[in-house]
């Protein structure tokens, strides 16, 4: 039986008391979601539950119980108030996907500290504009990204320490760093954990920059509850489930379903620290048994690309629930995994800023390939018009996706930068910077970001649906579409396409494409050039940046770029 049960009924009835009164969370009390995803699971009777099966890139393993997470939680929040850090401070957590970064993201909160995660990989140049836009005053790294702080040190007056979490103390410290380790430190059993209210906040997240200068999107402690609620509903997980995000911490979704969801629902999670390999990802399921698998169209794409072969050489029959998130997944992806696995995913959407998944589909509710599904219980959504702002109420008019405020998780403001998050709002509504349209059963179907969609000759067109289009042929593996510059319509429709392996370009092979998409694409919506290119840009996090392909074609500036894979 499916935790939400009949998606309709549910959506009718629902408000968000019900997801505060299963948290046992009553109004005015505190909140801290550190010790919601420890302390808490642990009076319930669950401290010897396993809450991390940890694996790292050369296969060896750790595995944490809730009473564990708990008490090195206590003893990372210990240490940093030791050294005089205060709440509301940031505290910046930059680490690659080991133990110390889930624990330590629970420590910051426990100690009130604002959690500021950035993705490892990330240069000295992207670090730089994030710690120093939220004048971060700590940074919990680890040896081999340290180095990455030097020539950017004596610019951030603000930062205070650089705590090094796998010093064995052989090498001598630099510079404001201190060693911290989780399991040689005096183990803290209790700790005086912050009263945060609802209000106060909890994590700051840089969004992954598709659009240009990455903006600081600030969370506070009452996000909970729809993280909670929205990992039992759509995530479907259960007391025995074993789950596995395969999202970076980084990014929103490895903290809000990669951290907080699960932990908040006393779930075991895997975390597996490897960069994308099929076969190590499959091996990773079926070693762990996982259950419930929360991944992205890019990572679903790589999979495709690797063949069905690859699949069948594992066992995967413990998979019983899949759903993705990041960026439109392609029906072709729907249908692949229902053909490879037995099931389909489950598309949803939501941002940085929403905190949790806004559009859904539901365990339960029938899918319709291609379609993001329907808003989340509690979430009132619609498409406006892109001048008026005023709902559209007709059926496949396509429109901007917008959400009336009010959801526990939205974000308050934007760090340092009230004056860009108003204008997120327009006639009462937070519009979303994405284009869709609902249909007459109220699914919702992406369109394209709404700067990435293409006007020729005054007619809109959509990227996404060129782009599905074009991967449904057996040779293309990826591909972006954008607008280039044209004297009669202004823009026409350009293809950039990656094939699959065993695939060369060729004039042949090009032709043959057109002649395939054609039949799919109204004559509007057809590309007038395919580019063959060995790989597409993308932000870190997966996005295509069809921005940077756009701006090459118009001579254009690229702008912010810190979030390129390529950097
Ligand atoms: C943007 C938000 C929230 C998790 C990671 C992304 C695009 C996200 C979908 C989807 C089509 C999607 C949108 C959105 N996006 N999910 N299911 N279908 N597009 O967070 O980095 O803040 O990006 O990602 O364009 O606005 P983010």
């Amino acid at each position: 039986m499916s935790n939400i049960g009949e998606y309709g009924k549910v959506y009718q009835n629902f408000n968000w008391d019900i997801s505060e009164r299963e948290l046992g969370y009553n109004k005015g009390d505190t909140i801290n979601i550190g010790e919601y995803c420890s302390d808490r699971i642990c009076k319930m009777g669950k401290g010897d539950k396993l809450a991390l099966i940890w694996e790292g890139f050369s296969g060896e393993s750790k595995k944490y119980t809730y009473n564990d997470i708990r008490i090195r939680s206590n003893t990372i929040a210990s240490f940093l108030k030791n050294l005089g850090l205060k709440p509301g401070e940031r505290i910046c957590l930059f680490m690659d996907r080991i133990p110390e970064l889930y624990i330590g993201f629970l420590g910051v909160l426990k100690l009130g500290g604002i959690a500021q995660p950035l993705f490892s990989a990330f240069g000295a140049e992207s670090l730089f504009t994030r710690l120093e836009d939220a004048q971060t005053a700590a940074i919990i790294t680890q040896k081999k990204h340290a180095p990455k702080l030097k020539t950017i040190l004596g610019q951030l007056p603000y930062l205070k320490h650089i705590i090094i979490v796998d010093d064995d103390g052989s090498k001598a410290l630099r510079e404001k760093e201190l060693a911290f380790h989780l399991e040689k430190e005096k183990q803290i059993e209790s700790f005086d954990i912050f009263p945060s209210k609802a209000e106060t906040p909890s994590v700051l997240h840089y969004t992954s920059g598709t659009t240009g200068k990455p903006k600081g999107a600030q969370h506070v402690h009452y996000s909970l509850i729809s993280q909670f609620i929205s990992t039992r509903y759509v995530l479907d997980l259960h007391d025995d489930d074993i789950y596995w995000c395969n999202a970076d911490p980084g990014w929103v979704t490895g903290t809000s379903y990669g951290i907080i969801g699960p932990w908040a629902n006393g779930v075991t999670q895997c975390v597996l620290d490897s960069g994308f390999k099929a076969e190590t990802w499959y091996k990773f399921i079926e070693k762990h048994k996982i259950t419930v698998w929360y991944s992205a169209p890019t990572a679903i794409r790589s999979l495709m690309k690797e063949g069905d072969e690859t699949v069948k050489k594992f066992n995967l029959s413990s998979l019983r629930h899949l759903c993705s998130v990041g960026e439109p997944l392609n029906a072709e992806a729907v249908l692949w995994s229902k053909k490879v696995f037995g099931l389909m995913f489950h598309d949803t959407f939501w941002q940085t800023e929403t905190g949790s998944i806004m559009i859904s589909n539901y365990p339960g509710m029938p899918i319709k390939p291609g379609s993001m599904g329907k808003p989340f219980p509690g979430i009132t959504a619609t498409v406006v018009d892109l001048k008026t702002y005023e709902p559209i109420n007709k059926a496949g008019v396509v429109g901007l996706i917008a959400i009336k405020p009010g959801w526990p998780s939205m974000m308050r403001t934007y760090w340092n930068n009230e004056t860009t998050y108003q204008s997120k709002f327009k006639n009462g509504w937070y519009i979303c910077g994405d284009r869709a349209s609902i249909d007459e059963d109220g699914y919702y179907w992406f369109v394209g970001r709404d700067d990435d969609v293409i006007n020729t000759g005054g007619h809109l067109v959509g990227p996404f649906e060129i782009e599905s289009a074009l991967l449904e042929h057996e040779a293309v593996a990826e591909s972006a579409v954008v607008g280039k510059p044209d004297p009669i319509n202004m823009e026409v429709v350009k293809a950039f396409v990656a094939l699959k392996a065993g695939f060369e370009p060729s004039k042949m092979l090009d032709l043959e494409i057109m002649n395939f998409i054609r039949k799919k694409l109204s004559p509007l919506a057809m590309p007038q050039e395919i580019e063959f290119v060995a790989s597409l840009p993308k932000t870190r996090s997966g996005k295509i940046m069809r921005r940077l392909l756009r701006a090459k074609e118009w001579g254009e500036e690229i702008g912010d770029t810190s979030t390129l894979e390529n950097e």
